[in-house]
């Protein structure tokens, strides 16, 4: 057995190759770095090929810095830029030409090695290239070259001074606490190393919704030791700015963009910034978006507020400002079938491509709402010529089911990436737009919200780190293949052994469709709950209703959004005239779209032949079959890998199994609820192995109603009757003899540790503790709902008909050990 890891290395594990494949490969001497200096990444390189040879091969090679006495030597890696190396005599008459941050890699018929950048942080990737082929055991290549597709290849990370994390599930900040930069920078330089490999190049630290405090003469001291910790990884930093720092940090009367004290304001902090940031990036913000202030607070237009940053940055550095095109009216109409927020950016920007300031750039969310599971590109990259543009992703699953989910990503970017916009007629596909190509952009590409934190997994999950990984695979190469990046992964993270490249590609590539399947439909989006802001269990009813303008429009007769031109809100015509064909047409409109579009019955037939409702029905009941086969197929892996990540996977796996039918059922009963027809399978609603904890016989427990009423099995479930007494459900078993699973349905909510026992005929089958918040590093919620209902399953019990079911819940604090129902199954049934 492995021993056991923590995943703190990610992907750059480096484990030692068998004997007999490490004898494939040549000893390596000496690695020659073209440039000692402690901050740049050449020498990164060459100590990362140290270590990594020292790892993989069990070699040492030597360090030294003068290529002139090792020329043509056998058996010698050299790594530096093209200009180090030409400059030191040199032949780089045959390589082909590099873009920045590209490079070449080649190996000689003696053995060497030449790892040659466009610039430093080339010369670093080059040499990660090399130590991830050799980790699989694949030979340096001969002759290689890469270029990245954009120059951008950024990380937001949502980070608060006080170390919380928007949207984080693996636990506090590795940048802040307790409003300040934190001491230890161990856990960034790590996180750099991380994201060099993959080769991205900037990070913004901090929140979208920011802080004036950051701007604190001690914070600013911080940013550059967090600037100095990257910095050999060729990772360079930027802030995210609140926009109204001027008054609540200086006290002015105002942050008007146009006034002269702001001006010169900003002016002041940027200078200061760039003593302690000499390679600043830029400035993130977020302005007039969710109740944050922005130049339209002050009367002015979004241009003039991005402008008072640009002009700041230019005056001192070469710093880009990224001006988010998430501005949209959070108080919007829902009875005015003309209100939609999809139209937002569009609205708001279309006007003002030409009068942002040439370091002005606009980052747009892939979709026009918010990271949903699924949604149409956003229209907006059709309407920027002039000002360039960075695409927002999510590797965060803040809707995708919060690392607690497995749902890997690189498909859903691919339906976005891959889409031809066919912008004034021409093949405009997202990923050329984002390269600069189409319009001759300079600076563009991609940006991703992160949100690593400090547990030692990174993300919270060993499987979540796979989007970290691909997520920089395709911001350098659009074109990347979802199986072969997904395979790199497993075998650099996990090992090359068949097994267990083909369970986790398999279970990586369902994945996204399987959670689409049980969470949001035909473009209906993510049907979680929108409005208590956690965005995770299902709460369809929360969609609509609100102000947030996440819509479905369901009521009793039909669904979705009508974004027609003919007779909807007029989405559709903001594509160009090729597209907005397609989307206006129910005819022409992938299913998959469907409820994106347009408003049906519940009764309309898909493509498919299935009607909408039935289609959600089979769908949900798929996805969550899918689901169950998870774990057992990774239980193949034990012994494959080391125990400890084997567990944590299997864990989650199981608790997503669990949460996949309080998926399914929720959003069943709840259409079945609207539209009243029934499925013609005949299974919403129709649960013939359960045994609903209000049926049972209660003793220290009451029944109470649960709301939304879909979150539980018959709307109802027990709670003890006191807070310090435990309570018992009790009932006689009324199946067959045999061998069963037994799964217990209750809800882990925040506000205490409930203790559960599970007894037949008099045995203790299992305890359990609802501690599910500790173990997942997330919070679900703090009541009984479809973000804290669970489930947990023992396997293969004995049961004689008649024998007593009994569950012991013992209350703490306000988790009352709440229990929806027990389910009894035969082999094979899930339900
Ligand atoms: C979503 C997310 C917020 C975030 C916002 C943004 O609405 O839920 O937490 O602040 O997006 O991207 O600015």
């Amino acid at each position: 057995m492995p021993p056991d890891e923590s995943g703190i290395d990610g992907w750059l594990r480096y484990a030692p190759l068998s004997p007999e494949m490490a004898s494939n490969f040549t000893q390596y001497t000496s690695i020659i770095a073209l440039g000692n200096d402690e901050t740049s990444p050449v020498l990164t390189a060459a100590k990362e090929l140290q270590d990594g040879l020292n790892k993989i091969l069990k070699q040492r090679a030597n360090l030294s810095y003068d290529l002139a006495t090792s020329t043509d030597v056998a058996d010698v890696i050299v790594v530096g830029t093209i200009h180090n190396f030409s400059h030191a005599g040199g032949d780089v008459g045959h390589i082909p030409p590099l873009k920045e941050d590209g490079f070449w890699l080649d190996r000689s018929q003696n053995n060497s090695v030449q790892i040659l950048g466009q610039n430093d942080r080339g010369a670093l990737y080059g040499a990660f290239e090399f130590l991830m082929l050799l980790a699989q055991g694949k030979p340096c290549p001969f002759g290689y070259v890469s270029n990245p597709s954009a120059p951008i290849r950024w990380i937001n990370q949502w980070d608060n001074l006080d170390g919380s994390i928007e949207r984080g599930y693996a636990g506090p900040s590795i940048f802040f606490e307790n409003m300040a930069i934190q001491d230890d920078l161990t856990r960034v330089s790590q996180y750099a190393r991380l994201m060099a490999s993959v080769r991205l190049n900037g990070i913004i630290v901090n929140n979208v919704n920011s802080h004036h405090d950051l701007l604190s003469p001690r914070n600013l001291a911080g940013l550059g030791r967090v600037a100095d910790a990257m910095r050999p990884w060729g990772v360079h930093i930027g802030v995210a700015l609140f926009f109204d720092t001027p008054k609540s940090l200086a006290g002015l009367s105002t942050s008007d963009p146009l006034d002269p004290d702001v001006i010169a304001f900003w002016d002041r902090i940027t200078a200061q910034l760039y003593q302690h940031v000499p390679d600043l990036i830029g400035y993130l913000i977020k302005a007039n978006s969710e109740g944050q202030p922005g130049p339209l607070t002050y009367g002015r237009t979004l241009a003039e507020g991005a402008n008072l940053f640009a002009d700041a940055l230019k005056r001192y550095g070469d710093g880009v400002v990224v001006y988010r095109a998430f501005v949209y009216n959070h108080h919007l109409d829902e009875s005015d079938w003309k209100n939609d927020r999809a139209n937002a950016a569009v609205e708001y920007f279309e006007d003002m491509d030409t009068q942002f300031a040439d370091n002005v750039l606009i980052q747009i969310k892939y979709g026009p709402i918010d990271f949903q599971v699924r949604e149409p590109v956003s229209p907006l990259f059709c309407h920027l010529r002039k000002t360039s543009a960075i695409i927002e992703f999510q590797v965060t699953q803040e809707y995708l089911g919060q690392q607690s989910h497995v749902c890997y990503l690189p498909p859903l970017w691919r339906t976005i990436l891959d889409f031809d916009l066919r912008i004034d007629g021409k093949p405009s596909p997202v990923r050329e737009l984002l390269s600069g190509e189409r319009f001759k952009w300079k600076r563009s590409g991609y940006a991703a919200v992160v949100n690593v934190g400090s547990d030692s997994t990174w993300l919270g999950s060993h499987l979540a780190m796979s989007n970290l990984y691909a997520y920089g695979r395709y911001a350098w190469n659009p074109r990347s293949d979802e199986v072969a990046v997904i395979q790199d992964w497993i075998r650099l993270t996990f090992s090359s052994h068949p097994t267990v490249v083909n369970v986790v590609t398999g279970i990586s590539m369902e994945s996204w469709p399987t959670y689409e399947n049980y969470s949001g439909n035909l473009g209906i989006q993510t049907l979680c709950d929108i409005v208590k802001t956690c965005h995770y269990g299902p709460s369809p009813a929360a969609m609509d209703n609100n102000g947030w303008g996440q819509w479905t429009r369901a009521d009793a007769h039909g669904i979705g959004m009508d974004r027609t031109v003919a007779t909807g809100t007029g989405y559709s015509g903001q594509y160009p005239r090729e597209v907005s064909q397609i989307f206006e047409k129910i005819e022409s409109t992938p299913d998959n779209l469907l409820l994106w579009f347009h408003h049906v019955p519940y009764t309309h037939h898909l493509k498919s032949g299935k009607t909408v409702i039935q289609h959600f029905y089979d769908a949900h009941y798929e996805g969550a079959a899918n689901v169950q086969t998870f774990a057992p197929r990774w239980e193949a892996l034990s012994g494959l890998i080391d125990d400890a990540r084997f567990k944590h996977v299997l864990f989650r796996l199981k608790y997503q199994a669990g949460h996949s039918l309080v998926w399914r059922d929720s959003i069943n009963q709840f259409y079945l609820a609207k539209c009243g027809i029934a499925d013609k399978h005949g299974r919403v609603g129709h649960h013939p192995w359960r045994i609903e904890a209000e049926a049972m016989d209660l003793t220290g427990y009451t029944v109470v109603p649960i709301a939304p009423f879909e979150a539980a099995s018959g709307s109802k479930a027990i709670i003890t009757t006191t807070s310090d007494k435990p309570g018992i459900a009790k009932c006689n078993l009324p199946f067959d003899s045999g061998v069963y699973n037994i799964a217990v349905n209750y809800y882990d909510h925040l506000g205490g540790t409930a203790q559960y026992k599970l007894f037949v005929g008099g045995r203790l089958i299992g305890e359990w503790a609802g501690d599910l918040s500790k173990v997942l590093l997330h919070d679900f919620s703090d009541l009984r709902d479809g973000h804290s209902a669970t489930r947990i399953t023992f396997d293969s019990v004995q049961v004689k008909k008649g024998d007593i079911l009994e569950v012991v819940g013992t209350p703490d604090g306000t988790e009352l050990a709440p229990i929806d129902y027990i389910s009894v199954l035969p082999r094979g049934v899930i339900d």
